[in-house]
C-alpha cells in the first residue's frame, strides 16, 4: 500500500513536460503580482525558496529579481526539468534540492522569502510545512503563498474537493481563505496583502495534465451533471466540464 508522499512522487514524476508547457502555470496574473511584490521588497543579494517548484514557473519569475533561488520538490524528475530550463533561460541563480514541504532540508533562518505556488493543495501535513516555512525565514522575512482556494460555501466546496481528487488523487484540500488566513496568523506569519483571481480550467487539458483515468473522468463528468445549479454557478461550470476556480495570494510577513 502506498503513502500519501508516494502517490504524490507517483502522479507528479511522470508530468514534468506536462507543467512545464501548461498555460495555466506558465503565466498568469499571479507571476506578475508576485515580481511586483518581490520587487519592491526584497534586495538583489537576497536568498529566496520556491516550495513544491514543480516545473518551475515561479522560481524562474522570481530569480532574476534575488541573488540565489532554491527550487525544492519531492520529485526528480521535475528537478531535472527545472535545471535544464534554468540552463537554458541564463538563471545561475537558480539550484534545485530535492525535499517536502513539511520537512525542509534547510538551516533555520536561511531565507529572506519563503514561496509556494500551486502545490500546498498537495500537503497532507499542512500545519507543519507552515510552521517550516517560518522556520527557515530570517526574522521580517517574507512568505508568498498561492494557491487555489476552496469555496466558502460547503456544498460547492463538497463538489469541488471530490471533482478534483477523482482528477488526482494527490489532491488533499483547496483550503479556503479564512482556513489560510487562521492558520498562518497562528503560525506567527502576518497577512500584508491578500489578492484572488479566476483561473479557469479547460476541462480536457486539465485532466490530460494528469492523465486522469477515462473511469474517473466519466465520473467527474456525472458527477458535474448532477451538481445543482448554485454549485454550477459558483464554479462557472461549462457544457464541455470546464469551469473556473479562484486563485489566492498571500504575502505575509514573519513577526519575532
Ligand atoms: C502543480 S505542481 C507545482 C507548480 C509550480 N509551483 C508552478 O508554479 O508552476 C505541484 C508540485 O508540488 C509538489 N509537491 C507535492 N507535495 C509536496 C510536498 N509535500 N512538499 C513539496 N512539494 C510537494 C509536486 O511534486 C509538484 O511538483
Amino acid at each position: 500500500m502506498r503513502t500519501h508522499e508516494q502517490t504524490v512522487q507517483q502522479q507528479f514524476d511522470p508530468r514534468a513536460e506536462a507543467y512545464l508547457t501548461s498555460a495555466v502555470h506558465s503565466a498568469g496574473p499571479d507571476l506578475d503580482c508576485a515580481r511586483e511584490l518581490v520587487e519592491k521588497t526584497l534586495g538583489r543579494g537576497d536568498a529566496a525558496l520556491d516550495i513544491g517548484c514543480g516545473a518551475g514557473h515561479l522560481a524562474f519569475a522570481l530569480a532574476p529579481l534575488v541573488g540565489r533561488m532554491v527550487a525544492l520538490d519531492p520529485s526528480p524528475s521535475m528537478l531535472a526539468t527545472v535545471s535544464d530550463s534554468a540552463a537554458q533561460r541564463g538563471l545561475q541563480q537558480i539550484e534545485v534540492r530535492q525535499g517536502n514541504a513539511e520537512s525542509l532540508p534547510h538551516a533555520n533562518e536561511s531565507f529572506a522569502l519563503v514561496g509556494t505556488r500551486y502545490s500546498a493543495h498537495h500537503w497532507r501535513r499542512l500545519e507543519s510545512a507552515v510552521g517550516e516555512m517560518r522556520r527557515v525565514l530570517v526574522p521580517g522575512g517574507h512568505a508568498l503563498i498561492i494557491d487555489t482556494v476552496g469555496a466558502a460555501d460547503p456544498l460547492t466546496d463538497t463538489y469541488l474537493q471530490s471533482i478534483e481528487l477523482l482528477r488526482d488523487v494527490s489532491h488533499v484540500r483547496n483550503r479556503s481563505r479564512s482556513d489560510w488566513h487562521l492558520l498562518l496568523r497562528s503560525a506567527g506569519l502576518i497577512e500584508l496583502e491578500y489578492r484572488e483571481w479566476p483561473t479557469r480550467l479547460e476541462f480536457s487539458s486539465w485532466v490530460a495534465r494528469m492523465r486522469t483515468p477515462a473511469d474517473r473522468v466519466a465520473v467527474i463528468r456525472g458527477l458535474q451533471e448532477a451538481a445543482p445549479r448554485e454549485v454550477r454557478e459558483a464554479l462557472g461550470l461549462e457544457a464541455d466540464g470546464s469551469f473556473t476556480l479562484r486563485t489566492g495570494l498571500f504575502w505575509l510577513r514573519k513577526v519575532s
